[in-house]
């Protein structure tokens, strides 16, 4: 059976970053709801932050320290060679997010397209666990996934998709009186080949 860090560096081993469907050249939505809550000099982690160009234009704004953790090998090797020399400006992470144990907290918790594939109740569990150990009092989680009527299916991987209050309803299952939704909006993401995907970003405020 492919585990599923075989399934991400397959993936990723197999595609130009162009014509990955999750795709961004900017990371529009991602950089103005954390812009918007990381004060400067405060730590942002990207969960699942493959090759996103979320690193960079977090370096480029002047913000950090920028920790990228993700599962796929591949996809971190991809992204550092793209970085070149600032690669080393980046704290990069090879873990996966249901077994990860944080050695330090975090201002902003940054979350595109990960959530949305943990089907199993226990990988939720794991990753809101997590979530509450990484994150600082009064920090701020951004968790943008399909929304309700976003696609059934990412990678090939089947996915759940949330409506704001629907994330908002399981982290407060997870982690009772810890998380309060502060925000969220709406949009709709353009694969490389055309295909529109609903995906909702909703920001998330831990008590502290
Ligand atoms: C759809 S891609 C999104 C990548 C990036 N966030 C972006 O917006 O371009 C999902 C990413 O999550 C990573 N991933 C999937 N499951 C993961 C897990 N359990 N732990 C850590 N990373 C994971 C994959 O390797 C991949 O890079």
């Amino acid at each position: 059976m492919t585990t599923r860090r075989e399934h991400w560096d397959h993936a990723y081993g197999g595609a130009e970053d162009a014509d990955l469907s999750w795709f961004e050249a900017e990371p529009r939505h991602s950089l103005d709801a954390i812009l918007q809550k990381l004060p400067p000099g405060a730590a942002v982690v990207d969960i699942g932050g493959g090759t996103a160009r979320l690193a960079e234009a977090l370096l480029e704004a002047g913000r950090g320290p920028v920790t990228v953790l993700d599962l796929s090998r591949e996809a971190l090797r991809r992204a550092q060679d793209r970085l070149g020399e600032r690669a080393a400006e980046v704290i990069w992470i090879a873990a996966d997010i249901t077994a990860w144990q944080p050695d330090r907290r975090y201002a902003v918790w940054h979350d595109r397209a990960v959530f949305h594939f943990l089907t199993d109740a226990k990988d939720r569990a794991a990753y809101v666990r997590t979530l509450d150990a990484a994150l600082e009092p009064g920090g701020t989680a951004i968790i943008a996934t399909f929304a309700a009527d976003g696609p059934e299916r990412c990678s090939g991987l089947p996915v759940r998709r949330y409506a704001p209050e629907q994330l908002a309803a399981e982290l407060e299952r997870l982690a009772p009186g810890v998380f309060t939704l502060t925000g969220a909006v709406r949009f709709t993401h353009v694969t490389p080949r055309g295909v529109e995907q609903k995906f909702q970003q909703s920001s998330f405020r831990k008590a502290g």
